[in-house]
């Protein structure tokens, strides 16, 4: 029985247990404790239940804080941490928060997703799944960007389930959140620092410790500091397979801002090198999108081919959907490494890029 569970049943989160127990319930979002909605297959409903008052709802909380090692309170009103059953939960405080205490609970998904799910959900095409396959088979460096809430950790999730066996996969994330179904994972969290602000490890330091441990993939839940200059480096010197999430609207996008990322945690390299050492770390981009429906589609699967003359990037779409999401399908470009794809006798020849096809 989980922990959130167990203080469910001591009382504290009563008014939510049956959301936490409903397997269909993804997430739960409290304003204040008169206002809670629930997500349901990706569309948010309102509910009718209500938390006693704002002290029975700071109590639920920092119970939550405290059976996990996390404080909050007046002084430190923002909680961000990982329950023991996968759940994320962040919660902040008033005044900071106006209506109240502010709480949101991310369920951890039971169910293991594969690309038959994400294809039958209406996700992913069987070709573009297929495409995907192939760029994890060769070990090429991925990008899944997307905005928030978008599906990214779990495509991440799903793309890693397709790392070939016989590796050695090393995952660093903020908050531990990804399940990898891999027989060889090393897996590092970050930690915060301590009331004296000391003993801080960040995502950058796990990286550089990670490049000292052979790996053979290195994964990275969620680029969004200085580890992206490491990344970047590492992708340069031959560290292949690697992917990671980041926070963008479009393929494009994601390059722009790992750029800035990378340039504000090494400040005395030049915009064009960055961009240059970008253009040839990350191979494929795959952009995810949250729509009005709930449903979470990947949206382009593009290669990154250097850099334009103009010094801008050269981002070519292999795959790309209608603006509402649907029919993701070949755009006509065959990847610049399908020689690679021939001699590797994979069943994935040239002819499955053309339009026609
Ligand atoms: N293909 C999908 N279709 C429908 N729901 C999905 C899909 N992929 C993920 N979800 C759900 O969407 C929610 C957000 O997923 P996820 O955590 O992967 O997003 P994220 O982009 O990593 O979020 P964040 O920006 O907060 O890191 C989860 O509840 C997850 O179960
Ligand atoms: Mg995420």
């Amino acid at each position: 029985m989980s922990s959130v569970i167990e203080a469910a049943i001591q009382g504290f989160l009563g008014p939510i247990i049956d959301y936490l127990q409903d397997a269909s319930v993804s997430e739960i979002l409290i304003n204040g404790p008169s206002e809670i909605f629930i997500e349901k297959k990706g569309k948010l409903e309102k509910t009718d239940t209500q938390f006693l008052d704002e002290d029975a709802l700071q109590a639920a909380v920092k119970n939550i804080a405290q059976s996990v090692g996390r404080r909050i309170n007046q002084n430190e009103p923002t909680l961000d941490a990982r329950l023991p059953d996968g759940s994320r939960i962040h919660a902040v405080f008033p005044p900071c928060s106006r209506v109240g205490t502010v709480v949101s609970i991310r369920k951890f998904m039971q169910q293991k997703i594969s690309f038959p799910d994400y294809i039958k959900w209406g996700s992913i095409s069987l070709e573009a799944a297929q495409f995907l396959d192939v760029c994890m088979f060769l070990g090429k460096n991925i990008l899944v960007s997307g905005g928030t809430g978008s599906g990214k950790t779990t495509l991440l999730s799903l793309l890693s389930s397709r790392i070939p066996k016989g590796q050695r996969v090393i995952l660093i994330e903020d908050a531990s959140e990804l399940t990898l179904d891999y027989d060889h994972v090393v897996k590092f969290e970050t930690r915060l620092p301590d009331q004296e602000g000391k003993g801080e490890v960040k995502m950058r330091d796990l990286l550089k410790s990670s490049l000292r441990l052979r790996p053979d993939r290195i994964i990275v839940g969620e680029v969004r500091g200085s580890e992206a200059i490491e990344l970047i480096n590492a992708m340069n010197t031959g560290h292949n397979g690697c992917l990671g999430t980041i926070h963008a609207n479009s393929p494009a996008d994601s390059l722009v801002r790992l750029e800035t990322l990378a340039m504000s945690a090494e400040g005395k390299i030049s915009e064009v090198a960055i961009r240059q050492q970008i253009a040839s770390a990350i191979q494929i981009v795959v952009q995810i999108s949250r729509f009005h429906d709930g449903l979470r589609r990947v949206t382009h699967i593009s290669e990154v081919c250097g850099l334009n003359l103009d010094k801008t990037y050269n981002v070519i779409d292999i795959f790309k959907s209608l603006v509402n999401g649907d029919n993701l399908s070949v755009c006509g470009n065959a990847p610049s490494f399908i020689t690679e794809i021939e001699a590797s006798k994979i069943p994935f020849g040239r002819d499955k890029f053309s339009k026609a096809s």
